[in-house]
């Protein structure tokens, strides 16, 4: 959890920050919650990647960062509307709504980041491949069907989810970035057909977007999100 409770100990003197455990037994207690804001992470190591131009990246970072900087922005503003009482306004419902909007659009770049960047095909016999077979029938089979999911018409996400409750794995479309998640399910792989993540190099070729996305697949940190 972001969103901590803090504990201040006001005393002569000012207030200061303490542990649960030192505080004095008359001390007066405030408690005041206080946001920590989302860092953008870094993902410059992606930059020559075969099949992803360096300007491509680079704008995709940049708006990557402009979804944390807006979930920050959103969670700030939410939390001031809760502090002021007024969580009856449009303003509250309408930064409810757009907040799962920019936390998944912060996140999903997260999850497509980390799984780019690998050089070594799935291994099939490993803890994923199993899966992945077990699921669909065969390799191929998944990723066809993934490959479909993300040539439908309209901008989102293809994402592997893994069904914690069957430990089986499904082939999801995600419309914008917060339409169609399976809820409580963990995601295993992540693909950006926005457009923004591929019309510099590709133009309208999404497919040629997506045979690169592929070749650059780090299997391991997909593998490693498995449940
Ligand atoms: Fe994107």
């Amino acid at each position: 959890m972001r969103r901590r409770e803090f504990l201040t100990i006001t005393s002569v003197g000012g207030a200061a920050l303490v542990s649960r455990a030192a505080l004095p037994l008359n001390a007066k207690l405030v408690r005041e919650e206080k946001t920590m804001a989302y860092t953008a992470k870094e993902y410059s190591k992606l930059i020559g990647m075969a099949g992803f131009s360096e300007t491509l990246l680079k704008n995709h970072f940049t708006l990557y960062q402009g979804y944390v900087t807006n979930t920050n922005k959103v969670l700030d503003a939410l939390a001031a509307l809760l502090k002021e009482a007024k969580t009856a306004t449009p303003e509250f419902a309408e930064l409810k709504r757009r907040l799962g909007w920019e936390f998944d659009g912060m996140r999903l770049h997260e999850y497509y980041f980390e799984n780019l960047g690998g050089k070594a095909a799935l291994d099939v016999n490993g803890k994923l491949g199993k899966k992945i077979v077990e699921s669909f029938g065969t390799y191929e089979a998944w990723e066809k069907d993934f490959k479909a999911v993300g040539a439908m018409r309209g901008i989102g996400w293809a994402v592997l989810y893994q069904d914690t409750a069957d430990g089986r794995l499904i082939n999801f479309w995600v419309n914008e970035h917060d339409v169609g998640h399976p809820a409580g399910c963990p995601p295993i792989l992540i693909m950006d057909v926005f457009e923004h993540a591929f019309m510099i190099d590709y133009g309208l070729k999404r497919a040629d977007y997506i045979e690169a996305f592929f070749k650059n697949i780090d299997w391991k940190a997909a593998e490693a999100r498995l449940k």
